[in-house]
């Protein structure tokens, strides 16, 4: 799936800002402060309020659209599905990471300024916009495509437990909430992180792959799991509801073992 970059240029409108003084039943004005970086112009992030008009029900999102659409065009996020399968809007919000498409107004406290920011540990490139390459290059190592031998006549079917086995793991939506709110990864940027072992789990304890070993030893590296200092943060961020920490000791368990 491609990801929009929300990136042109508009200017406000009359319309948009009487808007802001009257809109439908049930609406009222938020403050969203968020940290904007322009490399163009800025040496530094620096804060930006906005003030938007919401209904309880809208998603961060949706004020974050308001904004750029109405106020200002500059505003540069991404986002592709807007219903949480893409993993394309994970960002900071009041100091947590979430996805903007699923984070509603109203479960934040909505009298007071909500804070803003592009996740944490990738570099950053314009307001919300980080360079998830160093991200995907961890994902990439760890080899997240089934590895299988012979040559199958019909599909390598699997039992119901077995496929248990790495249910929950099947979930990531590689949306880097969980690698970005790591304290080991803010530190130390080689350190593989909770999203690349995830994955690496999905196949190791998959019963049909055969790669297990290879995923095991790039795994039993400095940069690998023995990283993990199980502060639980990623588990906290991850808007699938993956067991991170979990997964990341089962992985562990399975070094020590040698296999799965
Ligand atoms: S494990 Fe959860 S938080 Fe981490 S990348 Fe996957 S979906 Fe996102
Ligand atoms: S926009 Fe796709 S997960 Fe939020």
């Amino acid at each position: 799936m491609s990801t929009l970059i929300v990136d042109a240029v508009e200017a406000p409108t009359q319309s948009s800002i009487s808007d802001l003084e009257a809109g439908p039943p049930g609406s009222f004005v938020v403050t969203l402060i968020i940290r904007r970086f322009i490399p163009e112009i800025d040496e530094e992030p620096r804060w930006q309020d906005f003030d938007v008009r919401v209904l309880p029900t809208d998603r961060i999102l949706d004020a974050l659209h308001k904004i750029k659409w109405e106020q200002d065009g500059s505003l540069t996020f991404r986002r592709s599905c807007a219903h949480g399968i893409c993993g394309s809007d994970a960002m900071r919000i009041n100091g947590r990471n979430r996805l903007a498409c699923k984070t509603l107004i109203k479960d934040l406290d909505p009298t007071q300024p909500i804070y803003v920011e592009a996740i944490k540990g990738l570099p950053l490139e314009k307001d919300l916009i980080v360079d998830m390459e160093p991200f995907f290059e961890s994902y990439r190592q760890i080899q997240p495509f089934l590895q299988a031998s012979g040559n199958p006549v019909r599909e390598r079917t699997q039992s119901v437990a077995a496929r248990e086995r790495f249910d929950d793991t099947t979930k990531c939506i590689l949306c880097a909430a969980c690698t970005s709110s790591c304290p080991v990864f803010w530190t130390d940027g080689q350190y593989f992180g909770p999203a690349a072992i995830v994955n690496a789990h999905r196949f190791i304890f998959d019963d049909r792959d055969e790669a297990a070993k290879v995923r095991l030893d790039i795994l039993n590296d400095k940069e690998g799991v023995w990283r993990c200092r199980t502060t639980f943060n990623c588990s906290e961020a991850c808007p699938r509801g993956i067991e991170v920490t979990k997964a990341i000791q089962e992985v562990k368990q399975a070094v020590l073992r040698g296999h799965a």
